[in-house]
């Protein structure tokens, strides 16, 4: 009786030590295709290696694999081995798309069960240099639900594959997609890393640098109507021209800083409140304002980031106010809660309509929204209130790390 061994034991184990055999041959597979798809140093090679393991595993000499190009979604054919002359020898035969290709890009051979033997529509109506291969197996290669691509592996035959071999070519196929997806993940996340750093980068240079530029052009045009209008007298153009230097040899060293990414001078190792108050001095000074700072913040709680950042929405708030509102008094306003802190610049301005882009040959409008970005880069919110003649008050609202209950 068929599954007896010789010496008399039971039916059941001679299938038994198949089935054990091939789970471990299967197991062994699986382990060497993960080596090999670890040890590659490109993704061709990594391809390549798990191709001649699996045609190895079906006992088949031919295969390749497709993958999708990320950008322009067509089918670039990676690796393969031992093609048919029929196709080695014309390259137009392995471009662009075919039945199995079309099949899989339309999410029809998702899954074990439909990784299926067809007959390879390449190879269709070819007699010579087929080496006899007409049909191929495909496995789907996927990550997660994105489709990457097909490795194919050709035969003479049609043939059905069992269960146990659908179930390892699916998983063989799931270990390629990882392999595949793996440096596109870390490319994808260099690139947003990049894109978040040019994006901090541009924003600390406007707000650094914008007012700065704005206030040395106010005084130089001071300046200039000065020395116009009554040049037999140019000591108060003088001191214009001195406080536009000034400005001048401080914006070179913010830029400095910036260059270097260094922590901004402008608020160098003081306290925040404290930076916050000789910022309003400066303003006060520059632009004829009247600038109170109020509150504290629970400096000990508070990271270097969220400090600097909330230093630069003040700066920014305050160069608005200093450029649109034609005001008189500005407050800014600093006060801890148990949760969050919330900074505020209030001021007595000409105010504007929020969400309506400012009329003119420069609407700008770079610091609304690079304020918005800061307070979320902090996890918090910002608020605009203002309205037509009643001036305008920016709230920033932020988390703070272990707030106090
Ligand atoms: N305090 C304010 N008082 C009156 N209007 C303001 C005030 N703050 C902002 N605005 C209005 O909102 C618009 C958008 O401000 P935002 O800071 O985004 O851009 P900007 O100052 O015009 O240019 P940029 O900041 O890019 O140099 C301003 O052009 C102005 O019309
Ligand atoms: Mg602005």
């Amino acid at each position: 009786m068929a599954g007896h061994s010789a010496d008399g034991g039971a039916p059941w184990v001679e299938p038994e030590r198949e089935r054990l055999l091939r789970r471990n041959r299967e197991l062994s597979v699986l382990n060497t295709i993960a080596e090999g798809l670890n040890r590659a140093v490109d993704l061709r090679e990594a391809l390549h290696t798990a191709l001649v393991l699996v045609t190895d595993l079906l006992g088949l000499r031919t295969g390749w694999v497709w993958l999708v190009d990320e950008q322009t979604a067509e089918p670039e054919l990676i690796t393969a081995q031992h093609l048919p002359p029929a196709l080695r020898d014309d390259p137009s035969r392995m471009r662009g798309m075919c039945y199995c290709l079309r099949t899989f890009l339309r999410g029809d051979l998702s899954g074990a069960a439909n990784v299926n033997v067809v007959e390879c529509s390449r190879l269709q109506g070819l007699i010579a240099g087929t080496e006899g291969l007409h049909f191929h197996a495909s496995i789907p290669i996927y990550a997660g639900p994105h489709r990457l691509g097909v490795m194919n592996l050709a035969a003479v035959d049609w043939r059905e594959l069992a269960p146990d071999e659908l179930q390892l070519l699916s998983t063989i196929g799931y270990q390629i997609g990882i392999a595949v997806e793996r440096p596109r993940l870390h490319a994808r996340a260099a690139e947003a890393a990049a894109a978040e750093e040019r994006l901090r980068l541009a924003r600390d240079l406007h707000d650094a640098l914008a007012q700065s530029i704005a206030a040395i052009g106010l005084h130089l045009e001071t300046a200039d109507a000065l020395l116009e209008g009554a040049p037999q007298c140019p000591r108060v153009a003088h001191e214009k021209v001195r406080a536009a230097l000034r400005l001048t040899r401080a914006s070179l060293q913010e830029v400095r800083a910036i260059v270097h990414n260094l922590r901004s001078p402008a608020l160098g190792s003081r306290p925040l409140p404290e930076a916050l108050r000789a910022l309003a001095t400066e303003y006060a000074r520059t632009y004829g304002l009247s600038v109170e700072v109020r509150g504290t913040a629970p400096t000990a709680r508070l990271t270097p980031m969220q400090e600097s950042q909330l230093f630069r929405l003040a700066q920014e708030a305050l160069t608005n106010v200093a450029k649109h509102a034609a005001a008189h008094r500005v407050w800014v306003r600093l006060t801890p809660g148990p949760h969050r802190i919330t900074l505020s610049v209030r001021d007595d301005g000409r105010g504007f309509i929020v969400g309506r882009p400012a009329a003119g040959p420069a609407p700008g409008g770079y610091g609304l929204k690079s304020m918005t970005d800061r307070v979320r880069l902090l996890g918090g919110v910002l608020r605009v209130r203002s309205q037509p003649g009643r001036g305008t008050t920016v709230t920033a609202t932020v988390p703070v790390e272990g707030g106090e209950s």
